[in-house]
């Protein structure tokens, strides 16, 4: 008897070291500016009663109800009265000016969680941080059972780096519904992201509706559905059915937010003039320099725009509004009129990015508009064009932002820019006194590809998580008084659905939240990778699709003399890589990789995989030996 309970101990003993061993790690994207853990912990009792400042209803309220109910607890009761409550929100009486409005302070104790705010935004922002404390577990919808549902004590004083921490969408190129459109912007709350930038109109599509024009979205959201890869498919049968794409009503963009103020994310809308404009030609040929061409529709993907020039794209197809036609700024002033009633943020992004000069070189209306206006070059006509635009949007009470071209011929000193570039233009526009948006190619463009071309749908460059990570929306030699943040943005040319928005997505943002917010001194590229890690594990659990492209490998391939030579290395630590060139699928059984292989003279494919402790964690990699000899070129 006395042997059985020593047995009993040893075993209960075993568990609790076993169950001390399994303690999680604190995972927080993006990392507070202070977190002081303090032992111990707290667990969520079956019956949470929450106590909060907002009316019944109320998002946070909901958030809270649904998160906890749906997963850990029996039950959960708002309470506006702080007694018996376990998690407490807290909206600070008198400003507490080190969080600022957006931030936080929890305080975790064995006994409740309190959450303390200056505003509902920094409430809103404590809670993430709280279910990201939370077990993994919590963001599923289903009960869980067996799951310990305590997090640490700690002590988090959080806030953010910048004010602009955007993310932007592009529907134009696909059209996403409103309740994708409401997903993605609840994914972005999860990362405290609160700016969302809808990327509306576009060459393949004219998606917000604008009752005084119909036609923008009678024709103008239509288009002939092709797939491959964009920007070589073949040209689109004039005759095939014009109904892929779709548009939002005003309505829906109301709704849309509606839905978005509720969760502190501001949205931008961008109306991409005056390049970038072939849906509205295709609706209102008159507009063009070239209206009777006939070469006006809604694009599909096949080749419209030459892009080796070096600079600027150069135009096989006009699909540029015409500066010189005054029924152009009649056209602006319709539109900017609604959607100025329609969005609330104050800022209306006009485009400007990669306007063709092509037709306007040609256009006896546009030499006409130069000689009268004594404009000296198309950087002149673009620039003519953007101040009459900006008269138009401060007429209306709103501010004008637009892409970094818009700075070549001159902008006046109200206009704000979004530098996408490179940083360059960024921080010239704010040594001399614009606002910016910091969204460089280089870091923050998520429609690049993130792993290897052959795992990845084909697009022209590569932007991998490391890469991401790096961004400082704040560089070396800008005037940090005028930048306002920074942003992602997502092109979906090669987005087909809403998955694939999620897998691009997902985890550079991680990466570019935690750029935005959380001090630079606070970044550490082996910790926000393992963190990276546990949200996958959260994803797997909300069913949100992400890359695992960090776990295969990067392949260089270099010619040395005679000899093909491949190079492996990976982004994180801790991953053995094997690789066959006799088309078998290699394993862990293959020799471990340690320095370049040669590739045998008749090979025709390599293959590659990484393993983590004795399981694959990479994608099989399969690379012909003809795309290798391309590569080493
Ligand atoms: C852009 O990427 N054309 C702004």
């Amino acid at each position: 008897m006395r042997k059985g309970i020593f047995i009993i101990a040893i075993m209960l003993m075993s568990i609790s070291i076993m169950g001390q061993q399994q303690e999680r790690n604190i995972s927080i994207i993006p990392e507070p500016v202070s977190l002081l853990k303090k032992g111990g912990h707290f667990v969520l009792p079956d019956e949470v009663v929450i106590s909060t400042p907002f009316a019944q209803g109320t998002y946070i309220n909901s958030l809270l109800v649904e998160k906890l109910s749906t997963a850990p607890a029996k039950e959960v009761k708002l309470s506006s009265s702080a007694a018996n409550a376990h998690i407490e929100l807290l909206l600070n009486k008198i400003t507490d000016k080190e969080i600022g409005r957006e931030g936080y302070r929890l305080d975790v104790t064995p006994q409740k969680v309190v959450i303390k705010a200056n505003e509902p935004a920094g409430l809103l922002y404590g809670v993430q941080t709280f279910f990201q404390l939370l077990p993994p577990q919590i963001e599923s919808d289903k009960k869980k059972e067996n799951v310990s549902w305590q997090i640490p004590v700690v002590e988090i004083t959080d806030y953010p780096r910048v004010e602009w921490r955007g993310l932007m969408l592009d529907v134009s190129r696909h059209f996403f519904t409103v309740d994708e459109v409401k997903q993605f912007i609840d994914n972005m709350v999860r990362y405290k992201y609160n700016i969302f930038h809808w990327h509306l109109t576009d060459d393949e599509g004219w998606r917000i509706e604008i009752k005084s024009l119909p036609k923008l979205t009678q024709v103008g959201a239509w288009r002939t559905e092709q797939i491959g890869w964009f920007g070589s498919l073949s040209d689109p049968d004039p005759d095939a059915p014009k109904n892929y794409g779709g548009f939002y009503t005003q309505d829906e963009i109301g709704e849309v937010i509606a839905y978005a103020m509720e969760r502190n994310v501001q949205v931008m809308p961008e109306i991409d003039v005056p390049g970038h404009s072939s849906a509205a030609l295709a609706a209102y040929p008159e507009l063009a320099c070239f209206p009777e061409s006939g070469d006006h529709f809604v694009r599909t993907g096949a080749p419209f725009l030459d892009w080796n020039t070096g600079g600027r794209p150069a135009a096989i197809y006009e699909n540029t509004l015409c500066p010189a036609n005054e029924n152009v700024y009649e056209f602006m002033d319709k539109v900017i009129t609604e959607v100025a009633a329609l969005f609330p943020f104050e800022y209306i992004h006009t485009g400007g990015d990669e306007a063709p000069y092509t037709f306007w070189e040609k256009s006896p209306d546009i030499k006409k508009l130069m000689a009268r206006e004594g404009i000296k070059d198309m950087a002149g006509v673009q620039s003519y064009f953007g101040k009459r635009v900006e008269q138009i949007i401060l007429s209306k009470g709103k501010k004008m932002m637009g892409w970094d071209e818009i700075l070549e011929g001159g902008i006046t000193p109200t206009t704000a820019l979004m530098s996408w570039r490179g940083i360059e233009h960024g921080i010239e526009a704010s040594n001399s006194g614009h606002y910016v948006v910091m969204s460089p190619t280089n870091y923050v463009y998520i429609d690049y590809m993130q792993g290897d071309l052959s795992t990845e749908p084909r697009v022209y460059s590569s932007l991998r998580l490391n890469q991401t990570y790096q961004f400082d929306p704040i560089p070396e030699g800008a005037n940090a008084k005028y930048i306002l943040g920074g942003q992602a943005n997502l092109w979906t040319e090669q987005i087909y659905n809403i998955r694939q928005v999620e897998y691009m997505v997902w985890p550079r943002g991680f990466a570019v939240a935690e750029s935005l917010w959380s001090p630079k001194e606070k970044k550490d590229w082996n910790r926000f990778a393992s963190k990276a890690e546990d949200h996958f594990a959260r994803f797997d659990y909300a069913r949100i699709k992400y890359s695992p492209a960090i776990y295969d490998p990067i392949v260089k391939v270099a010619k040395e003399g005679e000899k093909l030579m491949v190079t492996l290395t990976t982004e994180i630590e801790g991953l053995d890589i094997y690789a066959s060139f006799d088309a078998s699928t290699p394993d862990n059984f293959y020799p471990v990789y340690k320095e370049p292989l040669q590739v045998p003279k008749d090979a025709y494919v390599m293959r590659i995989i990484t393993y983590r402790d004795g399981k694959p964690v990479g994608r099989l990699m399969s690379i012909s030996a003809e795309e290798l000899m391309k590569r080493a070129r």
